[in-house]
């Protein structure tokens, strides 16, 4: 039988953004069931090769979602490490036949599926995740299907890759620019890896708690928490770079980088035609809201509780810790102990209590990603 593209009713574009890689995922699924009807579940996980954290992203699932918000490190999951190395996709028509021993396989299998194919996927040819394909019927995946599972795979690897490389096309603008302003932040070193990754942390957390943030949503604040500070680049050097305490006019102007960076933003997606990049309004809450405070006597709008974006109200605990945990032109480096205390002193005031909780409920996760990063010589 050939495959009817046609059959969602409208003629699914694949690579058109303007609807959600949850969406595309959704066709590719519908695709493959016209084929494979036994196919109950397409995941998809990305890797983070600076930690060697594989992290759930994306799926399309028949029944609930047996991994939500799950993450693991790949030298953790020997099977899922030889998949990778091996570029083979791997067959199994038993679940009872993989060791119960990983939590992944665990929740999985309690799920009901019984079969399963795993592929690993690549961008720019490194290995950059896993796709899997699962059925709730044993034998599913039988040598007959293989070759159909491995083209759709490829087609789900195009499809995430085309997400990313949107991003890698604005990194390198963003990137471009800095280095055209002769941009000279103080916040060098590990800044951006290490509250990028506090922010996905804090995000997770609360993603858990309340249920309210895709994986997706998780992963695209940890990605775009690095650009909040973008609008530094229309700081002044003497202001930026200054080793000491600002005066008020300089504080005044510092206090405009959020919206100049939105400004700068909104432009470079404007130029690009990239208003569909996904999660774009996370992308700009960030940049303009991510010094907005709980009580409302933050800037640039003064927003209070729940009107301050969630993506913003997540970076700004992120930012603060690392500031306050870093050496600045203007100020030592505070313990993480003294900085926890702060930021728990400030909950309801500052922050968002949930996200203070969220911090200092992964304190594990935080001190090992501070290890992790970081910075060395002085400082
Ligand atoms: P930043 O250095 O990335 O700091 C981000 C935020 O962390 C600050 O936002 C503030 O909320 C918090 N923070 C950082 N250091 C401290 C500290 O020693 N004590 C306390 N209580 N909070 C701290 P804020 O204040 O809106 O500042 C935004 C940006 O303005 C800063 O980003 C930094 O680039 C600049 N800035 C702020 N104050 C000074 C200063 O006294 N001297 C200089 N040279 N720059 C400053
Ligand atoms: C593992 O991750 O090491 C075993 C479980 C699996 O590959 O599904
Ligand atoms: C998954 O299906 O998302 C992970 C389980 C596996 O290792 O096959
Ligand atoms: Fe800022
Ligand atoms: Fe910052």
């Amino acid at each position: 039988m050939p495959l009817d593209l046609m059959s969602q009713g409208s003629n699914p574009n694949f690579f058109n953004t303007e609807h959600t890689l949850a969406q595309r995922i959704r066709w590719v699924h519908d695709l493959i069931k016209q084929k494979i009807p036994k196919v109950n579940r397409i995941a998809v996980a990305v890797y983070d090769e600076k930690t060697d954290v594989l992290k759930t992203f994306v799926h399309s699932t028949d029944i609930e979602n047996p991994l939500p918000l799950y993450e693991c490190k790949l030298s953790d999951a020997p099977a899922l490490l030889a998949i990778s190395q091996s570029g083979k996709p791997r067959v199994i028509n038993q679940m009872s036949d993989l060791p119960l021993d990983k939590q992944h396989t665990q929740r999985v299998r309690s799920a009901g599926f019984q079969s399963s194919f795993t592929q690993a996927i690549y961008h720019n040819e490194r290995f950059s995740g896993f796709i899997f394909f699962n059925s709730l019927h044993p034998g599913a995946f039988t040598e007959e299907y293989q070759q159909d599972l491995s083209i759709m795979a490829y087609l789900v690897n195009l499809l995430i890759n085309n997400e990313f490389n949107v991003l890698t096309t604005l990194n390198g603008v963003v990137h471009s620019l800095e280095d055209v302003a002769q941009f000279r932040d103080e916040e060098t070193g590990y800044h951006l890896e290490r509250m990028s990754r506090y922010s996905r942390v804090i995000a997770r957390y609360i993603a858990q708690q309340t249920g309210l943030l895709s994986d997706e949503h998780v992963e695209y604040i940890f990605l775009y928490s690095t650009l909040h500070d973008i609008g530094k680049i229309a700081i002044p050097d003497n202001i930026l770079l200054k080793p000491g305490k600002l005066t008020e006019g300089e504080m005044t102007l510092m206090k405009s980088h959020p919206s100049k960076g939105h400004e700068i933003i909104k432009r470079i997606l404007d130029n690009l035609s990239m208003k569909t990049v996904p999660f774009a309004d996370a992308l700009l809450n960030i940049i303009l809201c991510h010094h907005e405070r709980w009580d409302g006597m933050g800037y640039p709008a003064g927003l209070s509780g729940d009107a301050i974006p969630i993506e913003a109200r997540v970076v700004a605990v992120a930012d603060v810790f690392d500031a306050l945990t870093s050496a600045r032109s203007y100020k030592e480096a505070w313990s993480i102990e003294r900085a926890f205390e702060f930021i728990e002193e400030k909950s309801g005031s500052f922050f968002d209590p949930n996200c203070v909780q969220a911090l200092l409920a992964c304190e594990d996760d935080i001190r090992l990603i501070k290890d992790q990063f970081a910075e060395t010589g002085s400082g």
